[in-house]
């Protein structure tokens, strides 16, 4: 029992760092080789054994409805030809999961989207996807790597990596103490007793980066509905996990894989060079 069953995905910024490409486009749905970001990311939730998808849009956003949902023209145009291959994982994926949508009115920040997601999440706990962020491993994916450290500490569990000082203040940073856990060989754990959103290199309390992988358990809503607009004027799911952090209930996990920060140009380019290069080779 208590097997995480849904997946939330954020996805209604606005994506300024992709101008002009996402005046019309999601940013999620911006393909790396020929799969939309946020395909990716469902079909790692797939993996962890998800079969809900609860995605949290705007504006703008309708593509992402149509993506995960027949396009009867289309499948008649290419019935039996053999350009049906292209929709094999697109269709696998509409079959294993359902999705449900709702929408972020007003843009204000990450943790008011999440509470946004109330709605669809209900009272268990969920996994949360930053489909920007692009991961992958070739053994257990990242929030498979996350749903068994759940069912073990039955807490918040945060995906964080190493980043180079100068660039703490792109992220939340946390601190805390390394939890010695023997049983527990693939990443390393660490217990969060403090951490801060976007810091300048010298407040940083630590070169751990927290990134867009989550699972949190259904009472961060209660907290995301008292915090206050924080860093740039947006409620920060990091100013929530923190009141959960001062109680002992999140742990930082430095996660096994690879990740791609695909909300920034150059993550992208990286991305795609690299998924180019495991295609072909
Ligand atoms: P980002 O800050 O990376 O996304 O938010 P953004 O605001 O779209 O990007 P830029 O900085 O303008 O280029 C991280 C994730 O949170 C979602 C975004 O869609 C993205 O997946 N988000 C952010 C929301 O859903 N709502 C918000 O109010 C803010």
């Amino acid at each position: 029992m208590n097997k995480i069953k849904k997946c939330l995905f954020p996805a209604a910024g606005y994506g300024t760092r992709f101008l002009p490409a996402t005046k019309a486009i999601p940013k999620e749905m911006l393909p790396v080789l020929t799969k939309p970001l946020l395909q990716y990311g469902v079909e790692e939730a797939i993996e962890a054994g998800m079969d809900t998808m609860a995605i949290v849009t705007g504006r703008g956003k309708r593509s992402i409805e149509d993506h995960f949902d027949i396009s009867y023209e289309l499948e008649h145009q290419i019935k039996g030809t053999a350009k049906e291959s292209y929709l094999t994982e697109i269709r696998s994926v509409i079959n294993a999961c359902t999705f449900s949508y709702t929408r972020q009115v007003e843009m204000k920040g990450l943790g008011h989207a999440i509470l946004t997601g109330e709605t669809l999440i209900g009272t268990e706990p969920f996994a949360v996807v930053l489909a920007d962020d692009l991961c992958d491993n070739e053994d257990d994916g990242v929030l498979k790597q996350m749903t068994e450290l759940y069912e073990k500490y039955k807490c918040c569990i945060i995906a964080v990596e190493e980043i180079p000082p100068e660039d703490s203040n792109k992220y939340g940073v946390i601190a805390g103490d390394t939890i010695k856990d023997s049983s527990y060989t693939k990443g390393s754990l660490i217990r969060v007793n403090d951490m801060v959103e976007k810091p300048e290199p010298k407040d940083a309390p630590s070169n751990l980066a927290i990134i867009g992988r989550y699972i949190l358990t259904p009472d961060i809503f209660d907290v995301l509905r008292e915090t206050k607009p924080g860093k740039g004027g947006e409620i920060q799911i990091t100013d929530a996990l923190l009141e959960m952090a001062k109680i002992g209930k999140v742990i930082a996990y430095k996660f096994d894989g690879k990740r791609f920060d695909c909300g920034s140009v150059d993550g992208f380019v990286e991305a795609t060079n690299y998924f180019y290069t495991k295609e072909k080779s």
